[in-house]
């Protein structure tokens, strides 16, 4: 097939091409990185242009911007299919914690290392590559494609809701697919049914105007720590059950049929300890480890401080305490709901002697479960196993990407994961990688898929 001739003559460019993209510093959490993140977005669609696809732009938003491009020459018959990834990437710090700089990529061990490898830039080159495969071995694709990039996606996409019901013909397409994704291990493939939300927050505690000395106030005033210790304390029993009124009410349940297709996928609790380095697994009673990782909403501190946090004690009262809160949320629960549980939760459960309060993060997201039996996710699942010799696992994963459910409200269209990653890549954490067999894997799969959708 000269498409697979081409990707293996041009694969030592992509890898090349990959290192460059990885280069850039494209932060989109850090406000000096801005020019970065807009350097990437030129390269994407510089890259796009290169492929063969058309109209590719750089398109501002209120933030970051959007890159999108089309190819959509396959004829009125043909679905199209709207490709998604992004080029921003997490802060890479702590940087002494890397074995190589984070934006110094190097290949070693048939793997790419770098800050954004595996999430998402090598993902989101992978259908690039595929469609470039195609469009300059048989000059057309067998369906109508567009892509659309993201500078944002690590911050939550906050600019996103409007840029999308602002474009929705640019956007608008049969079926989404993903290619910010994971398999399950690099010979399993696996199709992802679910993502969840996210709701962020930050509760303050406040005391006395300043800080006090704490043995000239100690006794006389509550204290802002102690306080929010019981205000957290309040929000979640100590078996794991969070205790907030209406939390639970919207989710989805787990029927018997979901439980024993989530049982089946062999699960190792060893390895699973191994992996995290905790002493052991914990959470919601009445659930699997596996049930409460991929299909129950959480509440977890993410982020406390109150008082002296330098070397050595300091016998100082606070005057203030802070915890940044996080959720993750399921089918079908309502961020803005859980929003206002949690702030009627901290006015409610308010310790004596103190003052809380609720801040809201921006930049939330919607979870999704893909209805069982949607078509793009059968014939994703067929190119799965074509391509690994495999039927791929039905799975659900505690991730978000908070523009998918945007393009779902807006434009009907549930999203297939379709992206080569792993869940061992180090992602947001230091030492991430990305594997040049999947990259490479990848890249025919997006072929297949096309192939297959266009038939
Ligand atoms: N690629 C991840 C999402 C992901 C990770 C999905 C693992 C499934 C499994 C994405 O880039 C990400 O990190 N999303 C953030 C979104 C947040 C900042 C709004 C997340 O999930 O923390
Ligand atoms: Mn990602
Ligand atoms: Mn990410």
């Amino acid at each position: 097939m000269a498409w697979q001739q081409y990707l293996d003559a041009e694969q030592a460019r992509f890898v090349q091409e990959l290192l460059t993209f990885v280069r850039i510093p494209s932060v989109s959490a850090k406000p000096e990185n801005i020019p970065d993140v807009v350097r990437a977005a030129e390269w994407v669609a510089a890259r796009l242009t290169a492929a063969g696809v058309e109209g590719a732009e750089v398109l501002p938003t209120d933030g970051h911007p959007v890159v999108c491009g089309h190819w959509l020459h396959a004829g009125a018959e043909k679905p199209t299919i709207l490709i998604y990834g992004h080029f921003d990437v997490q802060p890479a710090e702590p940087f002494d914690l890397w074995d190589s700089p984070p934006f110094e990529p190097e290949v070693r061990d048939g793997r790419v290392w770098g800050r954004g490898a595996s999430d998402d830039k090598g993902g989101m080159l992978v259908p690039i590559l595929a469609v470039e495969s195609l469009l300059k071995t048989a000059g057309r694709l067998p369906v109508n494609v567009k892509f659309f990039f993201e500078g944002q996606e690590e911050i939550g996409s906050p600019d996103l809701p409007p840029f999308v019901a602002a474009n929705v013909d640019l956007l608008t397409a049969d079926m989404i697919f993903s290619a910010d994704g994971l398999q399950y291990a690099p010979d399993q493939p696996q199709i992802v049914e679910a993502l969840k939300g996210l709701v962020k927050a930050e509760i303050v505690v406040r005391g006395p105007r300043s800080d006090q000395h704490s043995g000239l106030h100690g006794g006389g005033i509550a204290n802002p720590a102690m306080a929010l210790a019981h205000l957290l304390a309040s929000m979640k029993s100590a078996d794991g059950l969070v205790t907030i009124d209406g939390f639970y009410d919207d989710v989805v349940p787990l029927t018997e049929a979901d439980r024993a297709a989530i049982a089946r996928i062999p699960y190792n609790e060893a390895s699973y300890l191994a992996e995290t380095g905790a002493p052991a697994v914990f959470g919601e009673p009445g659930y699997s480890t596996r049930e409460r990782l991929w299909a129950r909403p959480t509440l977890d501190v993410n982020g406390l401080t109150s008082g002296w946090q330098g070397i050595g004690s300091k016998t100082v009262h606070p005057a203030e305490a802070r915890a940044k809160i996080t959720c993750r949320l399921v089918a079908a629960q309502y961020p803005a709901k859980i929003l206002a549980a949690l702030a009627a939760h901290v006015q409610a459960h308010c310790p004596a002697g103190v003052t809380a309060e609720l801040e809201p993060g921006h930049g939330g997201a919607g979870p999704f479960l893909v209805p069982s039996g949607h078509n793009a996710t059968g014939i994703a699942a067929q190119v799965l196993e074509e391509v690994y010799g495999k039927a791929p696992y039905r799975t659900r994963l505690g991730g978000s990407i908070p523009v998918m459910t945007t393009l779902l409200e807006v434009l009907g269209v549930h999203a297939v994961m379709f992206g080569f990653s792993h869940d061992d890549e180090n992602l947001h954490a230091p030492n991430e990688f990305f594997r040049l067999d999947a990259f490479r894997l990848g890249q025919a799969a997006y072929v297949r898929l096309l192939q297959r959708l266009g038939a």
